[in-house]
């Protein structure tokens, strides 16, 4: 074959992958397969997990990429082949929007925000500078104005941004912080005289917090974790007692992190106390609110973050109680001098000198990401379209449904709540008879077997967790169209596995 021939078939081959009519069919029908899968869902059909072996997923992903040479690109043939590839991933992925979900903090979106999300992948918007995202940063802008302002922040004082995840986006204000409070960090590192810096957390803070603290240098070591009072939130008293003994040996002290809410058990530290120590110790507050910042939308349980405004930096995960696709994860500094602190760096090729006034919406000086995908569209999207109630209704219907399970499992003698939820986290045990007297170590054992026999089934989907070093079964309602029904449901499915696992036994 001729050169001239072999780039003519480059460039078909190249043209059928860009055809704007193979955009238009392959659309219409992705619209038709999703809403024909949302329906199927939301009606309760098949399974939550198709569970299988990984190998088996790889091998089956493997097998699916299999196109030998002479693939036919007409656009009939990549249609059918499109249609058959989605089927495939709709089939074989965990099922959030199944209202027997009741899994990890991972929504089912609202679908539609997927849509804006697409648009921004389609046509592939991305930030760094403004010019190459100009309308993903303006979307991001305006979400974290709306944001910061439900935090309770007047508009100009604070600032934010958009990252790619709550662990992430813990990350980057923990290194703000780390700069701001130790004042040369950043360009002399933390080598100094005297003891290393700290960080004091909430005793079960996520662990990308002490993850932060490895990779910003202070070691995870450096973290000392603040006793927590009967319901699992930070003990004000003894944070207090703690900055006190620190402040007391000039031990320098990067940041407390305070939970809204924490992991576990979805527990709201009292902020105004914690703020009011902090304060009195000159001490950065960090408050992870990725996933209970989304109560200051709400009416009914904005009192849980009352003295969230007080932070000097904040996240607050979309991808959470949101409820949008992951990953949309917010940063805020309530000072807003603060926003340059993270990387005191600047890269001139991208950051134009000729435009001084563009840098401010370039988000590569402040993010961790150079090229950052334009995370806020599906957010800005929801928003735009169904307004700020929709928001407060997912809080409100999802928070209350962790109190209707709550007190079916005061009301059921075979289980026992581990705690009192204030939120859409409920962490439980299942107790058959059997096991009334169990020791510790053989009933937390049987949590967990139980757990993974239940999402094996494929009939429900929820965690466990480990409290006070016994396992525990952990639901997060994060369906808002799971109902009362399903929990029960939920319950008798453990005992139904429950009885099999005792008696394989
Ligand atoms: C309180 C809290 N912070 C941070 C994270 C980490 O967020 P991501 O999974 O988006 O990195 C989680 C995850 O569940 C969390 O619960």
């Amino acid at each position: 074959m001729s050169d001239a021939a072999v780039w003519d078939e480059a460039r078909r081959r190249i043209q059928a992958a860009y055809d704007p009519a193979l955009v238009r069919g392959a659309g219409h029908r992705l619209a038709d397969l999703l809403a024909g899968h949302l329906t199927a869902l939301q009606a309760g059909d098949g399974c939550v997990l198709p569970w299988r072996r990984p190998p088996e997923s790889v091998a089956e992903a493997c097998r699916m990429l299999e196109r030998g040479p002479g693939t036919d690109l007409s656009a009939e043939s990549l249609l059918e082949r499109f249609a058959e590839l989605v089927t495939e991933m709709l089939r074989r992925g965990i099922h959030l929007h199944h209202p027997r979900y009741v899994g990890h903090q991972v929504p089912a979106s609202v679908p539609v925000a997927g849509l804006f999300d697409a648009v921004g992948s389609v046509t592939n918007q991305c930030m760094a500078i403004y010019e190459m995202g100009p309308w993903a940063t303006a979307a991001e802008w305006a979400m974290v104005q709306e944001l910061g302002r439900a935090i309770g922040w007047q508009p100009g004082h604070f600032s934010g941004l958009v990252t790619h995840g709550g662990s992430l986006a813990n990350f980057t204000a923990l290194l703000t912080a780390r700069n701001v409070t130790l004042g040369d960090a950043w360009e002399r590192g933390l080598a100094r005289d005297g003891p290393p810096p700290v960080m004091v957390v909430h005793a079960d803070a996520h662990y990308c917090v002490s993850r932060s603290a490895g990779m910003l240098g202070l070691g995870t070591n450096q973290v000392l974790r603040v006793p927590l009072d009967a319901r699992r939130r930070m003990d004000p008293n003894q944070l207090d007692e703690m900055l006190r003994g620190l402040r007391a040996t000039g031990q320098r002290i990067v940041a407390a992190v305070a939970c809204s809410c924490s992991t576990p058990v979805g527990a709201f530290d009292p902020l105004p106390d914690i703020a009011d120590v902090c304060r009195r110790h000159d001490v950065w507050l960090h408050v992870d609110a990725a996933h209970g910042g989304a109560a200051c939308l709400s009416t009914r349980h904005r009192h849980l973050v009352s003295g969230l405004e007080r932070a000097d930096s904040l996240v607050w995960d979309a991808h959470k109680m949101l409820f949008m696709p992951a990953l949309c994860a917010f940063v805020f500094y309530r000072d807003t001098s603060h926003r340059f602190e993270t990387f005191r760096q600047v890269a001139p090729y991208l950051f134009d000198p000729t435009a001084p006034a563009l840098v401010e919406f370039d988000s590569g000086l402040r993010a961790v990401e150079c090229t950052k995908r334009s995370a806020a569209f599906g957010l800005w999207g929801a928003w735009a379209l169904f307004g700020p109630q929709l928001f407060a209704d997912l809080v409100d219907v999802t928070f209350e449904l962790g109190q209707v399970l709550y007190q079916k499992l005061l009301a059921a003698p075979d289980f026992e709540p581990v705690h009192e939820p204030q939120c859409n986290i409920v962490v439980f045990r299942h107790l058959p008879e059997t096991l009334r007297d169990a020791p510790p170590e053989q009933l937390g054992r049987f949590q967990m077997d139980l757990r993974r026999r239940l999402i094996e089934s494929g009939e429900f989907y929820l965690v466990s967790t480990n409290i006070d070093g016994v396992g525990a079964l952990r639901v997060t309602i994060i369906n808002p169209l799971t109902t009362s029904d399903h929990l029960d449901q939920l319950l008798d499915a453990l005992r139904d596995h429950g009885r099999h696992l005792l008696a394989e036994r």
